[in-house]
């Protein structure tokens, strides 16, 4: 697409998934793979955007031209979204941030102990990140999350995407179907993005890349109208 209609717009957006350490060697993750992420990332510099990426370990190639912001756990997105979130016109929250963290990180290995059978981890909450950008003001930026679930009944995933844009405070909200074999490491997605009112404004399937411009296609019509 030719489309400028980013141009010197400032766009954040935060891709790949946290880990969490336990221990010097071993960590809590989840299977993301940043790839949609990124591909909003390109999109959005495509269109003329100033971008920055909060990459939390990716497993694809960094895009080029864009300022990279690497971090690991959800605490150091938190700061990193802190830094650059404010002032932004969007952010793009496609990382998959982990809900709990080891209450505690051990200064060495975690050994097993040959009499146990089994061992408990203690969790605690991390912060809501985007509840945390969407329940503060935030005039002026189109604040985008995103919701991966594994619910197979299309009724039931958008009734999941409404209450968690709601929940959030989010303007838009991407829900994609995630499993064993759909959403992650794939290079294609399907969604469906949920808007202000909890209406469907749009539906996008196909490349990683289509799917970035269909939803920066929305979040573009959604800052004219903020704007207007
Ligand atoms: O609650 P859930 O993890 O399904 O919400 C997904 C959305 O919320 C994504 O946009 C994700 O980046 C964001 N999130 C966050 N902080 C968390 C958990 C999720 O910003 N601790």
């Amino acid at each position: 697409a030719n489309r400028r209609d980013l141009e010197g717009r400032r766009v954040v957006v935060s891709a790949g998934g946290t880990r969490e350490p336990l221990d010097p060697v071993r960590f809590l993750g989840n299977r993301s793979s940043g790839k949609q992420g990124i591909a909003i990332a390109e999109a959005a510099q495509a269109r003329g955007a100033q971008v920055t990426l909060i990459a939390a370990n990716l497993e694809v190639d960094e895009p080029e031209g864009c300022d990279i912001r690497r971090v690991s756990t959800a605490l150091e997105l938190q700061h990193a979204v802190a830094e650059v979130a404010p002032g932004a016109d969007v952010v793009v929250m496609a990382a998959a941030v982990a809900d709990y963290r080891p209450a505690s990180v051990s200064e060495s290995k975690i050994k097993k102990d040959q009499s146990d059978d089994g061992l408990t981890l203690e969790l605690v909450r991390n912060p809501d990140i985007l509840a945390g950008l969407g329940h503060a003001p935030h005039a002026g930026t189109v604040l985008v999350g995103f919701a991966a679930e594994t619910e197979s009944d299309d009724a039931r995933l958008l009734a999941l995407g409404r209450a968690k844009r709601e929940a959030k405070g989010a303007d838009l909200l991407v829900v994609n179907r995630v499993g064993w074999n759909e959403g992650f490491a794939s290079d294609e997605n399907e969604v469906v993005v949920i808007g202000d009112d909890g209406t469907i404004v749009t539906r996008a399937h196909g490349t990683k890349l289509s799917v970035a411009h269909a939803i920066l296609d929305v979040v573009v019509s959604e800052a004219t109208t903020a704007a207007s």
